[in-house]
């Protein structure tokens, strides 16, 4: 596979005068899902594919199968525009398309660090032998540097002879709960593809990014670049954001212990431009979806290529993440008033009341949450456990029928021993200290992404802790 020497110039895509192609997105979670009502928004005809039949009649009812802020309006007017469609039918996909995006998850392996690629391999295997013209496979799944390659292998081992089929690579960057933004106003697009035409035909797919940023007189940075490099941008990135929020977990040990207040420390570290404001908030850690698991994917795929020494802090800073869970578990016990032993924290007999399971704030994901997980770890350790959030009980129950779930907050909070904000949802941040203080039994707080105004609850006599604020 070679790499494409092709000018790096936003400006001749819009110049270009091609023809909009024909879009099909397959895998329609979070990212597919997204991402086809968007380009549907910027002017495409796109069909979005998926296996789960039940996904696909929640799509074609106008109802999202998740929750993503301002997705819903794009859904219901595209779909009755007839620019937007859904089916669980891939000879229709294979049909209607002339650039594919492969959409699907790439989660880790149930017994290794390193990226799960079946349903990538399913996706092509079963999309290849229907194609009968020339047409573009995009990988955006979040994938280990080397997938491309594989991906062009079995397009040429499951393709009829004579149709000219070839992969390219676009990565994704969203992030959940600002997925709409990401989709159509991108801080960058990075593409990849062999020859001319199937570059032709990977800027055709994301003319209307650029035409709209035109409209609004806002540049896209365009980045045109080879295989390996457009799938690394992905894990590096989201390798690298982690490191930042690792970082600034590991000064909030130092903060408690030296007297500092680590909020403090990231906001005056953060006026320096080189370092930036973003990404700096202490707490309980990184969760989701994403960050976590590339981080190990990363890991896994640098040790396979014989440079595993060069990324071995990439343990650390997941270890670092893992470390704030038990690190709050601590402080909430301490906050009660009870020992920590060396075999962690003992809270029989407390009834605790955990505000946030969503892994952040806007979202129903629960996928690897910190805050979810604590409250795990919370009744593991004696306490009995209630949760409340915003968007994410249902999942949450879902995933742990064993806690206690209720709504509304304020009766989540009743009695309460100790109330622990772990998501800092806007809606937590605005509570009234004097009010909630009349329904708890004791006015004890845990403030777990430091998101409260520490002196406005002490002044309404709760004992209050953040994370690395002394
Ligand atoms: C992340 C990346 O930010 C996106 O750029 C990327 O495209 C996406 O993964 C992906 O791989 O698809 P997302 O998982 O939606 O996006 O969530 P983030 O906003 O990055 O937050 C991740 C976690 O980091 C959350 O648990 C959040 O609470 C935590 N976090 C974030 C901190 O603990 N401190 C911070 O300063 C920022």
């Amino acid at each position: 596979m070679r790499s494409t020497n092709l000018p790096n110039d936003a400006e001749s895509i819009i110049t270009s005068g091609v023809t909009r192609p024909r879009l099909t997105f397959l895998g329609v979670g979070p990212l597919g899902g997204t991402y086809a009502a968007c380009y549907a928004e910027l002017g495409y005809e796109v069909l979005g594919y998926d296996i789960d039949e039940g996904r696909i009649s929640k799509f074609n009812d106008g109802q999202l199968p998740f929750y993503e802020r301002g997705l819903d309006e794009l859904l219901t007017k595209n779909l009755a525009n007839g620019r937007l469609r859904f089916t669980t039918d891939i000879d229709e996909v294979a049909e209607f398309g002339d650039v594919h995006f492969l959409c699907v998850g790439t989660p880790s392996r149930p017994d290794s660090n390193s990226a799960d690629l079946s349903y990538l391999e399913s996706c092509v295997t079963s999309l290849a032998p229907r194609l009968s013209r020339q047409c573009i496979i995009v990988g955006k799944s979040t994938v280990p540097v080397g997938t491309s390659s594989w991906v062009q292998q079995l397009i040429d081992q499951h393709t009829s002879d004579g149709v000219d089929v070839e992969v390219a690579w676009s990565p994704e960057f969203l992030q959940e709960s600002n997925a709409v933004q990401d989709v159509m106003r991108p801080n960058r697009v990075v593409l990849a593809a062999q020859s001319e035409w199937a570059q032709q035909l990977l800027q055709a797919a994301h003319k209307g990014v650029f035409e709209l940023a035109a409209q609004e007189d806002r540049d896209v940075p365009l980045v045109v670049t080879d295989f390996a490099t457009a799938e690394l941008v992905k894990v590096a990135s989201n390798a690298f954001l982690s490191t930042k929020i690792s970082y600034i977990n590991a000064m909030a040990d130092l903060c408690e212990v030296a007297g500092g207040d680590v909020t403090a420390l990231a906001r005056a570290m953060g006026h320096d431009e080189r370092i930036g404001q973003k990404f700096l908030r202490a707490g309980i850690g990184f969760g989701g979806g994403c960050l976590p698991k590339d981080l190990r994917a990363l890991a896994s795929r640098a040790q396979e290529l014989g440079v595993g020494e060069s990324l071995r802090f990439l343990a650390e800073i997941d270890e670092v993440n893992t470390r704030r869970r038990t690190r709050a578990v601590t402080i909430a016990a301490e906050l009660c008033g009870r020992d920590v032993g060396p075999a962690g924290a003992r809270m029989e007999g407390l009834h605790v009341t955990v505000l946030g399971a969503t892994f952040k704030p806007d979202t129903d994901d629960i996928r690897d949450s910190p805050a979810l997980d604590i409250a795990r770890r919370l009744r593991n350790a004696g306490a009995t456990v209630t949760v409340y959030d915003p968007k994410g009980i249902d999942n949450a129950r879902t995933a742990q029928p064993e806690l206690n779930y209720a709504k509304p907050l304020s009766e989540a909070v009743e009695g309460a021993d100790l109330v622990c904000v772990l998501t800092p949802w806007e809606e937590f941040r605005h509570l009234d200290p004097a009010a909630l203080g009349d329904i708890v039994s004791h006015r004890r707080i845990l403030d777990g992404m430091n998101a409260l105004d520490p002196q406005l609850w002490r002044n309404a006599g709760w004992e209050y802790r953040g994370m690395g604020r002394s």
